[in-house]
């Protein structure tokens, strides 16, 4: 069953929250930013708890820069100095953190309406043309994200592009997920991940990629096993590595087959949830959030560690390493990529 609310009003516009439930489990996306809202699953006494950062209108969405829960496009993760070249000709963008383009610039995915489309009783589709030279993309991308959601806690997320001239896209989900749920004060450092990847993308003190890909053997970013997460963020000492920060791009498939994989397993011991994500993009940035601010978070979580984001995408820096995968998407050629995050108790 798919209902509609409210859910304020940015420049003059209404935004409508449409929630999405079957069986046991719920998911709200706002048409403001095509954004994930709350999602509720069962934990293992049958309580629903809510496992994302959400705001409480669209007004705290169009003044928030955490992207929390959104669709980034056109480009999500950065473009090194905002700038790349396609053909011969080298397009310039809105350059947003630090010397880079992030998440699709000034007025990204996360701050456009989309249309809603109610697709089947668990199923929407978020529609948004996103015009030529729309924060200096070429081509007029038309870009449509699906979410549905089974009864057996399942939420998909696919995404469709088309553009009328070559361009690059790279496009994801921003949930950010806490397995304790948000009326937990836990953060997410009492909880277990593994992430499915042999190797990293080592970055400059700007989160850029800088073009290496390194093996995880060996380092504090190999969660090859379920690693509790309080062992690769505070030192024996109670000291934070890197002011208590993942913030790096696993490489799940480098020679991008756009195979469906599991590239995550994340796990609450507290709630008892179990989340695997799969996709079949050939990276996952990890962000460990070491910087929201807590008074906006729903249950007032405290700010380190409230939650992370696995953000499936093509890999930052692709836009100027021809050996990553690349972003190009073809005028006339049709985008398509899937991620799905299944809940399970275990
Ligand atoms: C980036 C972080 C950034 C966060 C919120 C993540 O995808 O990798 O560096 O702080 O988004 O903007």
């Amino acid at each position: 069953m798919v209902t509609l609310s409210d859910f304020g009003c940015v420049s003059g516009r209404k935004a409508t929250l449409y929630t999405i439930k079957n069986g046991k489990y719920s998911v709200s996306v706002s048409d403001f930013g095509a954004t994930v809202v709350n999602l509720f699953v069962p934990d293992a006494n049958g309580e629903l708890t809510d496992v994302v950062i959400g705001l409480a209108s669209a007004e705290d969405y169009e003044n928030d820069d955490c992207y929390f829960g959104a669709t980034v496009g056109r480009f999500a993760n950065r473009i090194p100095k905002g700038r790349f070249t396609l053909g011969k000709k080298e397009y310039s963008l809105f350059v947003n953190d630090g010397p880079n383009h992030m998440h699709g610039g000034k007025v990204g995915f996360n701050r456009r309406f989309f249309d809603i489309e109610i697709l089947s009783e668990h199923s929407i589709a978020a529609h948004l043309v996103s015009e030529d030279g729309d924060e200096g993309f070429p081509g007029t991308l038309d870009f449509k994200v699906v979410f549905s959601l089974s009864d057996k806690g399942e939420f998909s997320i696919e995404y469709f592009a088309k553009s009328d001239k070559d361009t690059v896209v790279n496009f994801t989900n921003h949930s950010y997920f806490n397995l304790a749920g948000f009326s937990s004060p836990l953060g997410v450092e009492t909880q277990y991940l593994q992430v499915f990847a042999d190797a990293y993308l080592p970055s400059d003190k700007y989160c850029m990629a800088n073009g290496k890909i390194a093996p995880v053997k060996n380092t504090r970013f190999d969660l090859r096993r379920p690693t509790y997460l309080a062992n690769v963020l505070i030192d024996k000492n109670g000291n934070v590595y890197d002011n208590g920060r993942i913030d790096h791009n696993y490489v799940l498939d480098i020679a991008d087959k756009r195979v469906f994989k599991k590239a995550a397993s994340f796990y609450s011991p507290e709630s008892g949830i179990l989340m695997e994500t799969y996709t079949d993009m050939p990276g996952m940035q990890l962000y460990i959030a070491n910087t929201l601010y807590p008074k906006k978070i729903k249950g007032g979580k405290k700010m380190r560690y409230s939650a992370l984001c696995l953000e499936t995408q093509n890999f930052p820096g692709s836009t100027e390493y021809s050996y990553f995968p690349s972003p190009v998407l073809k005028a006339g050629e049709s985008f398509y990529s899937k991620t799905e995050y299944r809940f399970f108790i275990a």
